[in-house]
């Protein structure tokens, strides 16, 4: 009996060592390149699609319907299609947690580093409008930020919870 028991437990390890190390094989890392092209990509990509629907609004508003529809379609391809696909390469959703440290981390840069330098170089520059701006979209990147800690807050205390 008690030797069925080992034997069992040594099989089982032998399966789980193995689809281990086919998982770990199939997500093997990408180069350093290829992810960096990705993420150059994932950006131009999210930038259309962003730019396109504006167009598509500019379009719609003059009375082009047909223009403002072909540009939402192609919006739609950039995002669902292109961004999606290369965001699954490059692994960029991740777990509940992970990936609201990831939208931390971006959010706090924005708020503390980013938007306020932008904002300072606007001003010296003379560009008083855009420094005003960047100013106030500061501030709403850290009550992004500031959301996000507070979920993450609650994800882990249900995490540790329900352990
Ligand atoms: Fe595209
Ligand atoms: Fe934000």
């Amino acid at each position: 009996m008690k030797l069925k028991i080992i034997f069992t437990a040594v099989a089982l390890a032998i399966i789980f060592f193995t689809i281990g190390h086919i998982t770990a094989q199939s997500e093997k890392r990408m180069s350093e390149k290829t992810m960096e092209n990705l993420s150059t990509a994932m950006h131009g990509e999210a930038f259309a699609y962003a730019k396109y629907l504006l167009f598509a609004q500019h379009a719609r508003r003059g009375g082009d319907k047909e223009l403002a529809d072909m540009l939402e379609k192609t919006a739609k391809t950039e995002r669902f299609e292109h961004f999606a696909e290369e965001a699954k390469l490059a692994g960029l959703v991740s777990s509940d947690s992970a990936n609201l440290k990831d939208a931390i981390k971006g959010e706090s840069y924005e708020a503390e580093t980013m938007y306020r330098e932008f904002s300072q170089q606007a001003e010296q520059a003379g560009d008083h409008q855009a420094a005003q701006r960047f100013e106030e979209i500061r501030l709403d990147e850290m009550k992004h930020r500031d959301a996000f800690a507070a979920a993450l807050h609650n994800l882990e205390k249900k995490q540790t919870g329900s352990h």
